[in-house]
């Protein structure tokens, strides 16, 4: 039996945002299960994350495959979450998971063959102890594989009843829109587009794919809106011991902090004081600031992160003047 009671106030202060032209609504903050979910990280730990961002209002988790470490254990981290803690409030998540990163050895363990999208989603609902789920990508575009097969493959997947809705990941503007218009034509619209937006990283918004998504009637989600921790003051005076630099670098390392990315950062945080704010919190507002952006998917190594990040909500709107600040800093310092 769960000693969990959510919070009976947890939908009173998240906003909800209607995702492209489809019939959901997702919290404007989604939980990342990438970092913070593997065997490295104290099961208590990751449990009270999450229980901290459903009592929140965030009902959005999002999942692949191959989180850990060791690929899967998040995705079986939460499926035990789900039993203890969830059980009652089924309808009131929306869960997703991803396939096409590597994860199991040979030649279906990887990429976006039928065989391995189908194969990869029996093995998720299994970690997850979940029937479907809501939300199902294509983790990333796949060169070798023609893709109508990999589209087809999701199609299937939806009048499977695995999954309820289908996204698309990391997948290049070219291949996106052929991807958007695929799914339309065979009832199955494309409910999200994933990639990475933020301050440092306005790829969507200069490549096309934030405006492909929209025109297609797809919501767009931001992966790593913090840049994984550098746009906080996590790093202002040096790389404590408890950050991800310092504890898990696989993939954000120390040499990524060069003295003309720590000065950014500094402007940056001087710019958000002004406003009031932290600068996770103006970073994270500014990615919601742009009306074609559905959500943004946090990590958290904590409750308290968590909590701090929900600010972004009530964050002020930015003067035409702040905006051309943050460029002026990104561009110049
Ligand atoms: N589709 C894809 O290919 C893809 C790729 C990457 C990620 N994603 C998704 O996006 C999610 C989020 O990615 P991310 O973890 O890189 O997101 P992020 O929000 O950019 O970074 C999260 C990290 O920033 C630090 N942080 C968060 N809030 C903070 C605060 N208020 N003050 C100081 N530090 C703070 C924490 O690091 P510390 O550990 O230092 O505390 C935290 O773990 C992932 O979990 C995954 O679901 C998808």
């Amino acid at each position: 039996m769960s000693e969990y009671n959510p919070s009976p106030s947890r939908y009173d202060g998240m906003t909800y945002r209607r995702c492209g032209r489809s019939g959901v609504l997702l919290p404007a903050l989604s939980l990342g299960f990438w970092h913070n979910f593997g065997e490295v990280t104290p099961e208590e730990q990751s449990r009270a994350i999450v229980r901290a961002a459903f009592d929140a209002g965030i009902t959005h988790f999002d999942l692949a495959n191959n989180y850990g470490p060791q690929p899967g254990a998040a995705e079986s981290r939460l499926g035990k979450f789900l039993h203890d803690d969830f059980a009652a409030h089924r309808d009131e998540l929306f869960i997703a998971t991803k396939a096409a990163y590597d994860m199991w050895a040979g030649p279906y363990g990887s990429w976006a063959s039928r065989k391995h999208l189908m194969a990869s989603l029996d093995q998720s609902l299994e970690r997850l102890q979940l029937d479907y789920v809501d939300l199902f990508y294509c983790h990333r575009y796949d060169p070798a594989t023609p893709l109508d097969e990999t589209l087809q493959a999701l199609v299937d997947i939806v009048h499977s009843g695995k999954a309820l809705y289908v996204g698309l990941s990391r997948w290049p503007l070219e291949a996106a829109r052929f991807g958007f218009d695929y799914l339309r034509r065979h009832d199955v619209p494309c409910l999200i587009y994933q990639g990475r937006m933020n301050l440092f990283d306005q790829a969507p918004k200069a490549e096309g794919t934030l405006a492909a998504a929209h025109e297609s009637g797809a919501g767009f989600i931001s992966f790593s809106p913090l840049a994984q921790g550098l746009l906080t003051d996590r790093y202002l005076n040096g790389i404590p011991a408890d950050s991800r630099i310092a504890h898990d670098p696989r993939f954000l390392k120390a040499d990524m902090l060069t003295p003309e990315t720590l000065s950014r950062i500094h402007a940056l945080n001087d710019l958000a004081a002004q406003r009031g704010e932290a600068l996770a919190t103006m970073a994270l507002s500014w990615i919601l600031h742009h009306s074609e952006v559905t959500s943004v998917i946090i990590g958290a190594s904590s409750p308290e992160q968590l909590r701090r990040n929900l600010a972004c909500l009530d964050s002020p709107d930015f003067t035409e003047e702040e905006m051309e600040a943050i460029q002026n800093i990104l561009n110049h310092s």
